[in-house]
């Protein structure tokens, strides 16, 4: 069942090609960049004239929200909300029968989430649905559903249903803009011709074969490559390489920091959760720009603190973010924090400036999270491993939750 991988984390890790393509499959004209959704009970009208986003959801899929929510207001010129599921009927939520709620859940039977969207239908909202397991309880009752074809998850800790989400929250984003008229047709096109490179970018990340690729074994490792020891190095050694090589250095730590700005802060709660969820070290997700305000005072050097600094150089907002995550660096590694960074491959100039640098591919600023959250994944993986946990079944933790 584990396809030779010894947890069901590393095998699910490694579907993630898969899931991406799966998800977007069907979904994209490749020759035109238009969108089209499963049939649902919402009409163009509904997404033209919604007020709003209410987005709910828990844990993972919540911070797959948070990533959409960037998505969507970018895209779509769209107001969103994002409510911890949990949290959202304690908050008497206004009502707006023109917002519509969109639950995020990978099993679909996460109670916390079925409450919220009791409550949104309450108030009159309509409940669109993105779920991995068909026919759950939550797509009985929304008016649509959107299935993030990933294949059933058995680890606890989500990962190749997080990058679903991601790639889901996407294709919503497009449809809504398309609807909405608020991107051009060249610019839908270049986004899924972006898309529709994802998988193979990943597999590359992966080193693993291509599911795109013609007759391609899934999951089958690449030959590995000799790892190249020199910092400075633009290139990069295979990632599990990389991972295996910094669990062996940080898996003593008390504490992690993680570190992003913008759509890229999902992606540090994430990195945190996972770490935290798995190997039960202490783990907390920060916007950079923060740490200054209170959190900069944890800096010592026995502090990992894994930075999220990508950019798309073509877009003016990412690379302003990535200029001030490089002065955020700064300060952390002058306070002898040990930084570990996520970047763009070729990047030279983050590399000079901190301990560990774990290269991910080019993409555009939104379709970024989907590669740089993998690392973070293997980390708190091989972390997890080298402090004996058992990763597939974390103590206290279960799979679906089932009670509020
Ligand atoms: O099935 P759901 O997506 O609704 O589950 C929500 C959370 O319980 C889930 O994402 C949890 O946080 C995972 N164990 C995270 O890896």
């Amino acid at each position: 069942e584990k396809s030779g991988y010894k947890h069901f984390m590393l095998k699910e890790i490694n579907e993630q090609p898969r899931a991406i393509r799966d998800t977007t499959l069907g979904r994209v004209s490749l020759d035109t960049g238009k969108v089209h959704l499963p049939e649902m009970q919402f009409s163009e009208a509904d997404f033209r004239n919604a007020s709003q986003i209410t987005i709910a959801a828990c844990g993972t899929s919540w911070h797959a929200g948070l990533a959409g929510k960037f998505m969507i207001e970018r895209l779509a010129r769209l107001p969103v909300e994002v409510d911890y599921a949990s949290e959202y009927r304690y908050r008497d939520p206004i009502a707006d029968p023109r917002a519509i709620g969109l639950l995020i859940t990978q099993s679909g039977e996460t109670a916390d989430t079925l409450a919220a969207q009791a409550e949104l239908a309450a108030k009159g909202s309509k409940t669109l649905a993105i779920c991995n397991v068909v026919g759950a309880a939550i797509t009985r009752k929304a008016q649509g559903t959107l299935t993030t074809n990933a294949g059933p998850e058995i680890g606890v800790a989500s990962t190749k249903a997080f990058t679903a989400q991601l790639t889901a929250l996407f294709v919503l984003a497009l449809h809504l803009a398309q609807v909405r008229g608020t991107i051009s047709d060249e610019e839908s096109l270049h986004l899924v011709t972006e898309l529709s490179k994802l998988p193979t970018k990943l597999a590359s990340l992966l080193n693993i074969n291509s599911p795109d690729a013609p007759g391609s074994s899934e999951g089958v490792a690449a030959p590995i490559r000799p790892s190249t020891p020199d910092r400075r190095s633009t290139t990069r050694q295979p990632l599990s390489v990389q991972c295996e090589e910094l669990a062996r250095l940080f898996h003593t730590a008390d504490d992690f920091l993680f570190l992003g700005r913008g759509i890229h802060y999902p992606i540090a709660l994430e990195g945190a959760l996972k770490l935290k969820e798995i190997s039960y070290i202490h783990a907390e997700g920060y916007p950079a720009g923060e740490m200054k305000h209170g959190p900069n005072a944890l800096i010592d050097e026995s502090l990992p603190v894994v930075c999220i600094a990508t950019k798309d150089p073509n877009d003016p907002s990412s690379v302003l973010k990535y200029e001030k995550t490089l002065s955020n660096i700064q300060e952390v590694t002058a306070r002898s924090g040990r930084v570990i960074a996520i970047a763009i491959e070729g990047d030279t100039e983050i590399s000079q400036l901190v301990e560990q640098t774990i290269y991910i591919p080019q993409a555009p600023e939104l379709l970024l999270p989907i590669l740089e959250v993998v690392p973070l994944q293997l980390l708190a993986y091989h972390i997890a491993v080298r402090r004996g946990c058992d990763v597939d079944q974390p103590r206290n933790l279960a799979k679906s939750v089932t009670v509020e």
